[in-house]
């Protein structure tokens, strides 16, 4: 177990297109694992690689705290539905900022064993998936939000 530094917005490693996954590895196994901790440590709701610096398409997500998910080369085949609300990330510490996503979402992925899995979602499950993909095109949640991002005091649902 181990927990990496959560990289920051202005970080050059955010923006960066991230790259498949074609084996698992120790290396990569590893990974995981650490991202899990990671996340749990600074109670998101879901986590990226390149958010602990590593450019490669790995996801992890947890809304309840409970159903930890890990995606690995997710894709997006499904989406319908809107919400509009408040969305947190771990490499934007202190702020959200009010975003609208789908309100249902359905992935297609591997899971940390590289067998085939899907992952549907609706509300913060929905936008925790679409949050994490966007992080695997280097793109972060501030790009798409509505009017300027706000304090917070707890940080809670962050992705
Ligand atoms: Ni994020």
């Amino acid at each position: 177990m181990a927990i990496r530094n959560i990289r920051e917005i202005g970080d050059e490693v955010l923006t960066k297109k991230c790259k498949e996954v074609t084996e698992m590895t120790p290396r990569v196994k590893e990974l995981i694992e650490d991202m899990l901790d990671t996340m749990y440590e600074a109670n998101g709701v879901g986590l990226a690689a390149p958010q602990v610096g590593v450019l490669k398409r790995i996801v992890v997500i947890d809304v309840t705290g409970e159903d930890p998910h890990v995606l690995i080369n997710p894709r997006i085949v499904e989406s319908s539905g809107e919400q509009t609300g408040a969305e947190g990330c771990l490499s934007v510490p202190g702020k959200n900022g009010i975003v609208t996503r789908p309100n249902y979402v359905k992935a297609v992925a591997l899971n940390q064993n590289m067998k085939p899995i899907e992952l549907e979602g609706t509300e913060l499950l929905a936008r925790a998936i679409c949050h994490e993909v966007d992080h695997l095109d280097g793109h972060l949640y501030v790009e798409k939000a509505e009017g300027p991002l706000t304090d917070v005091e707890y940080e809670e649902e962050e992705a």
